[in-house]
This record gives C-alpha cells, sequence and structure tokens, in this order.
C-alpha cells in the first residue's frame, strides 16, 4: 500500500498521489477547515494556486496541523499578470509570506501565456536554485508547450498539472509526459461533479461497490497519475482518500477509458491557444 501513497518525480522528490484541490474553496474558515480535515484524514498533498485567494488560509491550517511541515507538499501557481521574470520571483516570495513557509514543494506557471511563459519558466529555474521552490512544474501545457521548453531549457517541468479524467482522456498527452518523465496531475479528475449520475460511470462504480468518486480518483491513479479531487466537505474528503484498499480490473478500465468525449469542465488550452483570463 505505502508505495502507492507517493510518486516519484524526475528531480528525484517524492509526490503524494492523492492531493486535496482548493480551487473555489472560500477563503477563511471553510478552506481552512477543509485542509485541516484533509490531513487528519491522511491526505499529505495540498494544492492552492494564488488565483484561487486562499493561500494564506492552507498557511494557517498547515501551521496549526499536528504535523512536520516537512511531511507536507504544498503546491500552489504563478498566476498570469505576475508572469516574466522579475515578476515571478517576486509573486514566489509573496506566495511563500502568504503561506507562512520558507519552501514551497511545488510551483507551477498557471498557464502557458504566450509571451510570457519562457521568461516565467526562467524564474522558476532561478527559485528552484535558491531553494525557495524544491521542484517546479506547469500546468494547462500542451505537447507543443512542453517541447518548446524542451529545446529552450536545459530543466523541464516536473509535472503537468491538466484536466484529465475519464470524460476527457488525454492519452497523448499522458503518453508524451511519461516518455519524459513529467508527471500528469490530474486537475477536475471528478469532472468538477458533473458527471456524478451518468449511468455508464454509476454502473462500473455498483459493480465494483465504490463511489463514482472513488471510481474517477482510482481511473487516473491506475493509469499513473496523481489526482487532486476537491471538497470542502469532511465526509467526501475521507471519501476521497479511500482509494488504496481497491483496484480497478483491466476490463473496467478500458469501459472507463471509452467515457471519453473530450469533455473539458474548465478552460482548454487548445481552444482558443493563446486564450487565459487574467
Ligand atoms: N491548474 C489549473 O488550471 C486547475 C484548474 C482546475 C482545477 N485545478 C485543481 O484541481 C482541483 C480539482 O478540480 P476541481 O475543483 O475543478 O473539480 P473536481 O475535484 O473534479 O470536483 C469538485 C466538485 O466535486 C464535488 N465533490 C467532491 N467530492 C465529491 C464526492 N465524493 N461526491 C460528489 N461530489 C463531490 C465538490 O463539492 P464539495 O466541495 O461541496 O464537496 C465540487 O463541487 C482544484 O480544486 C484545483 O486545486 C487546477
Amino acid at each position: 500500500m505505502t508505495d502507492q501513497l507517493y510518486m516519484k518525480m524526475n528531480d528525484g522528490y517524492k509526490i503524494p498521489v492523492v492531493g486535496l484541490g482548493t480551487w473555489k474553496s472560500e477563503p477563511g474558515e471553510a478552506t481552512y477547515k477543509a485542509v485541516l480535515d484533509s490531513i487528519n484524514a491522511g491526505y499529505r498533498h495540498i494544492d492552492t494556486a494564488r488565483a484561487y485567494d486562499n493561500e494564506a488560509d492552507v498557511g494557517r491550517a498547515v501551521q496549526d496541523a499536528d504535523i512536520n511541515r516537512k511531511d507536507l507538499f504544498i503546491t500552489t501557481k504563478l498566476w498570469n499578470r505576475h508572469q516574466g521574470y522579475d515578476e515571478a520571483i517576486e509573486a514566489c516570495e509573496k506566495s511563500l509570506a502568504r503561506l507562512g513557509c520558507d519552501y514551497i514543494d511545488l510551483y507551477l506557471i498557471h498557464w502557458p501565456l504566450k509571451d510570457k511563459r519562457n521568461e516565467s519558466w526562467r524564474a522558476l529555474i532561478e527559485l528552484q536554485k535558491k531553494g525557495l521552490c524544491r521542484s517546479i512544474g506547469v500546468s494547462n501545457f500542451t505537447i507543443d508547450n512542453l517541447k518548446e521548453l524542451e529545446d529552450k531549457f536545459e530543466v523541464i517541468p516536473a509535472a503537468n498539472q491538466v484536466e484529465f479524467h475519464p470524460y476527457h482522456y488525454q492519452k497523448d498527452l499522458l503518453e508524451y509526459c511519461n516518455s519524459k518523465n513529467i508527471i500528469i496531475e490530474a486537475y477536475s479528475p471528478l469532472v468538477h461533479a458533473k458527471r456524478m449520475d451518468e449511468e455508464r460511470l454509476v454502473a462500473i462504480s455498483e459493480e465494483i461497490g465504490k463511489t463514482p468518486a472513488q471510481i474517477l480518483i482510482r481511473w487516473a491513479m491506475q493509469r499513473g497519475m496523481v489526482v487532486l479531487p476537491k471538497s470542502v466537505n469532511e465526509g467526501r474528503i475521507v471519501e476521497n482518500f479511500s482509494v488504496f484498499d481497491f483496484e480497478i480490473s483491466d476490463s473496467l478500465m478500458k469501459r472507463l477509458d471509452n467515457l471519453d468525449e473530450r469533455y473539458v469542465t474548465c478552460w482548454d488550452p487548445h481552444n482558443p491557444p493563446d486564450y487565459a483570463p487574467v
């Protein structure tokens, strides 16, 4: 069981396979409580971002939790309006201050902003050298975006955080990242709760005797990804972490693969390619 709890990244650091998502977790008590509940449930990985406006609440919960900082894995992200070399260095320092930490486990470029992503990546490499970030990575990067970084820099991302679930099975991207030893972190792994009643998913969930959410999380784990389910509900936080004691058979995994309909719940880096909120 223990070996399922972590994956190893291409820089040697290990990353807990299931992390708590916090997008749309209300700043203040809701985020603070969700993070504490998750740590009590066994999570060791919290995913936040500057853009979620809740880094300070994550930081407060991490400090109040009955666990050493070094046993937790905290991810945050560089927001679009702070991209660029100097801006990224400053944004990282500010995120650290809000989190109340002296390092970030994984710092990601939130979006592949066309004119700024390369300078932002150069800054992340520098932040890693300074020890302010242990691992560095990207989010919403396409295969072409990744290739561009590989051509220009010696350091490649440790992870690429993208939307990933059976209804949006990005097999090419997964295979490409596997070939480069870049971990895919599956975001919106619960399809943003928009397919919980979908009959083919419900049928598989009944066959296995686990909830639709647990099936979706376990599918991503068995396809070799880190998974980031979000909840602010204590019962669901526990449910979403209860995924280490069963396995989905090959034939049911294939049935889940076949749910793919390119269903994007969040933002689509392919369409249009240069669009990004600021
Ligand atoms: N890098 C990026 O651009 C990006 C984009 C999107 C997401 N993310 C990250 O990935 C995380 C997860 O993605 P997400 O928040 O979009 O969606 P998600 O995790 O797929 O779904 C979250 C929704 O599912 C509900 N839910 C949670 N557990 C459930 C369960 N067991 N049964 C039924 N419903 C359940 C939640 O409600 P309750 O909270 O009320 O339980 C919430 O409405 C984010 O929080 C964020 O950390 C990153």
